[in-house]
């Protein structure tokens, strides 16, 4: 066995929560809602973690308005460094932020790497931000990460609804948890994901406007009707905790 697996579990041993941000397609809205849940909950005083493991392309810097990629302080481990009150780390953080093109193998050592030498310490949440799909980065935190859960992001297209559900059937197969379903931009005429989903959903996030003119800027992201309905939400997490 590889002798890094232990370490990981030690290594995640003071965190409350790991929740894995995942959903069947892209472009639903994952890394938004990671990005923006991170926020909410290090802005209502929760310890919280990011964590970027989307190696087809890292996006959770952009809306956090972070520019700088350099290999993070080490003691004893890697330092998560701290954005916003996030303690923060990304794939971009080992690639300058430059495409890093990786198959099978590649990925589960890039991983169980991150995951053995990062020092998070003490956190109430860790928000892992996922790729589209079920695929070798879902397969390997299933593995690696013990107690992790998935929050797992649709939209009201019946094209996406179709795909996240075969990710969700699986989820529930492997009897890996399911914190809820949470269906992203929304608008008023559609909504299938309600009926599919049942007692999984947990709520509606709505198409906002304002969003690309606030990425970049904590306090324009807070004031989104993104983060503003995250913050229920926060309150679902820590009644699950
Ligand atoms: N609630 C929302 N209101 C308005 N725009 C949104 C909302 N959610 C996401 N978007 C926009 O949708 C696009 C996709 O969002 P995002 O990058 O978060 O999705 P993703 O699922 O992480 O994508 P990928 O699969 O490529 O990682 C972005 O342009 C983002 O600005
Ligand atoms: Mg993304």
């Amino acid at each position: 066995m590889d002798p890094r697996i232990n370490v990981v579990e030690k290594r995640l041993e003071k965190i409350g929560k790991v929740i894995a941000v995942a959903g069947g397609k892209g472009g639903i809205g994952k890394s938004t809602i990671a990005s923006l849940l991170a926020l909410v909950l290090a802005d209502s005083n929760r310890k919280v973690g990011l964590l970027d493991l989307d190696f087809t392309g890292a996006s959770t810097h952009t809306i956090l308005g972070i520019d700088e990629f350099h290999f993070p302080d080490e003691d004893e481990g890697i330092i998560p460094p701290k954005y916003h009150g996030i303690s923060y780390i990304t794939i971009a953080n080992f690639t300058q932020d430059h495409a890093a093109p990786m198959r099978g193998l590649d990925i589960t050592n890039a991983i169980l790497e991150i995951l053995a030498i990062t020092r998070w310490d003490e956190l109430d949440y860790l928000i892992i931000d996922m790729p589209p799909g079920i695929n070798d980065t879902t397969l390997d935190i299933i593995r690696l990460i013990k107690n992790i859960e998935f929050c797992i992001v649709t939209t009201p297209s019946k094209i996406t609804t179709g795909v996240v559900k075969k990710s969700v059937d699986l989820l529930q197969e492997l009897n890996i948890p399911i914190l809820g379903i949470l269906e992203n931009m929304t608008f008023p005429t559609v909504s299938h994901a309600k009926q599919i989903f049942k007692d999984k959903y947990i709520g509606m996030i709505p198409f906002d406007e304002s969003y690309e003119h606030a990425i970049g800027n904590k306090d324009k992201l807070l004031k989104t009707a993104i983060a503003k309905t995250l913050r229920n939400f926060t309150i679902i997490c820590d009644k699950m905790c």
